[in-house]
């Protein structure tokens, strides 16, 4: 191959390499079981049973196998990143036409699912960590996602408000919630912020209350956001800290009833928890 012709091949190779990789059978899926189980079934219930599990549009994600690296647990998907998943995919009204701002990103997931599933208006993913912000715009554009370049590109298309637009204008900013301004925020418009999988240590619960501080400051139609935070109850005294300071913040909480959606695989054992807050 001529070197100009294996540039331009370079993107459609690793284009199909992807898509081939991430259709490529579960190696961990009882395939054995479920072929004896056919063929012991006298009738077709099973079957009917397995075409009736939730289908529909699949997420694709190239995400690192370490849970930190570069210095930051961003490049791989969290399990409260799931359960949040789960959960907007069982209350897709509350996303429906509407701008989500989701803050610490990481790799994508959440947002991507609720963009495939959710028909949100416009959607700001968002994160502080180059090597994150890198790997999230790849993800988005992997799903077949379109990306504006800014903010300001999202309400340029008045068109697109439409009750019947096909997918929502998705955006990727670097957020960094100990410097990030009220107008700056403002400025993405959000009806609904979201984060998960941000509840980690002392620091970052508290860098985290501040940009909900700064959140609810950001008026649209004279109200505030609703903000959903999700988390994995690791630490209970990590989980108090963020009620603490949500009450020094002034901010009130209620904690959304547990959702037993199980559509992605993830330990059993760990406890989730999603709060409403009211900022
Ligand atoms: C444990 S990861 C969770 C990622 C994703 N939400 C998930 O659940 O899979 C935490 C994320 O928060 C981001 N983060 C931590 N501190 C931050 C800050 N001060 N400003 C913006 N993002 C931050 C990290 O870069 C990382 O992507």
């Amino acid at each position: 191959m001529a070197p100009e012709e294996s540039a331009e091949a370079a993107p459609l190779l690793r284009s199909f390499e992807r898509r081939f990789l991430a259709a490529r059978a579960l190696s961990s899926f009882p395939w054995q079981s479920l072929e004896e189980k056919l063929r012991d079934s006298s009738g077709s219930e099973l079957l009917l049973d397995i075409l009736q599990k939730p289908s529909g549009d699949s997420v694709t994600l190239s995400e690192s196998t370490a849970i930190i690296s570069h210095g930051t647990t961003g490049l791989v998907t969290w399990n409260a990143a799931l359960y949040l998943a789960e959960w907007a995919m069982e209350n897709p009204a509350g996303f429906a036409h509407r701008t989500v701002l989701e803050l610490g990103s990481g790799a994508g997931l959440t947002g991507l699912a609720i963009c495939k599933m959710c028909r949100p208006r416009a959607y700001v993913f968002s994160d502080c960590h180059s090597h994150v912000l890198e790997q999230l715009q790849g993800n988005i554009l992997l799903n077949g996602l379109s990306l504006e370049p800014n903010v300001a590109a999202l309400a340029q298309h008045p068109g697109h408000d439409t009750a019947d637009a096909e997918s929502p204008r998705v955006t990727v900013a670097r957020v960094d919630w100990d410097v990030v301004t009220v107008p700056q925020l403002a400025a993405f418009q959000p009806d609904i912020v979201i984060a998960a999988d941000v509840l980690y240590c002392p620091e970052t619960v508290l860098s985290l209350v501040g940009v909900l501080q700064k959140l609810s400051a950001c008026q649209k139609d004279q109200r505030a956001p609703d903000a959903y935070v999700a988390f994995t109850i690791r630490n209970p005294e990590t989980c108090q800290l963020f009620t603490t300071e949500l009450g020094r913040a002034g901010i009130p909480w209620e904690e959304v009833p547990r959702h037993d959606q199980k559509l992605f695989p993830y330990e059993e054992h760990s406890e989730m928890a999603i709060l409403k807050l009211m900022l």
